[in-house]
C-alpha cells in the first residue's frame, strides 16, 4: 500500500491526465472547424497519449492495492482568437502538468517512497517532451503559420503523427 496522500495525489492525477485527452480534443475541435486537419489529427493524438497516462496511474494504483474513485472532468473552456493561441494554451497546460508530477514526485521523495519515485521517473521525461513538444510547435507556427503555403506544409507535417502507446518500457 502507499501512503494515503501520496495515493490521493495520484488519484487526483488521474482526473488531470483525462482532463487533458479532453483539453487537447478540444483543441482538435477547434482545428477541424478551422479546416485544418492535420493540426486536429496532431491534438488527437496528443489526446490519446493523455489518456494512456491515465490508464498508467490507474493501473499503479490499483497495482499497488489502492481502489481508484473518478471525479467530474473539468468542461474545456479556452475561446481561441488565431491558430497560435490553442499552440500557447498547450505549452502552459504541459507547465502546470509538469508542476503537478513535480509535487508529487517531491512527496514520494520526502517520505522515502522509492517506489512511485522510480514510477514517476517515467513521468519526469515525458513532460520534459511534451514541453518541448508544444515549444517546437509554437517555433513552427511563428515561423511558417502567417503565410497560406506555410500553413499548408506546417498541416502536411502534422497531419503524418504516428499514436505510439504509452508504456513504461520506453
Ligand atoms: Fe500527461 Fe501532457 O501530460
Amino acid at each position: 500500500m502507499l501512503n494515503e496522500k501520496i495515493a490521493a495525489l495520484l488519484n487526483d492525477q488521474i482526473n488531470k491526465e483525462l482532463y487533458s485527452a479532453y483539453l487537447y480534443l478540444d483543441f482538435a475541435n477547434y482545428f477541424e472547424d478551422e479546416g485544418l486537419d492535420g493540426f486536429a489529427h496532431w491534438y488527437e493524438i496528443q489526446a490519446q497519449e493523455e489518456r494512456d497516462h491515465a490508464f498508467m496511474i490507474r493501473r499503479y494504483l490499483i497495482d499497488s492495492g489502492h481502489r481508484v474513485t473518478f471525479d467530474a472532468i473539468a468542461k474545456p473552456d479556452k475561446v481561441f482568437k488565431t491558430h497560435l493561441d490553442p499552440l500557447d494554451a498547450g505549452l502552459e497546460h504541459e507547465k502546470y502538468v509538469t508542476s503537478l508530477i513535480t509535487k508529487i514526485y517531491a512527496e514520494a521523495f520526502a517520505i522515502g517512497d522509492f517506489k512511485t519515485m522510480q514510477f514517476l521517473d517515467w513521468f519526469v521525461k515525458e513532460q520534459g517532451e511534451e514541453e518541448k513538444n508544444a515549444e517546437d510547435l509554437i517555433k513552427k507556427m511563428k515561423l511558417f503559420g502567417n503565410e497560406p503555403k506555410g500553413l499548408y506544409m506546417l498541416n502536411q507535417e502534422l497531419s503524418a503523427r504516428v499514436y505510439t502507446p504509452a508504456s513504461q518500457a520506453e
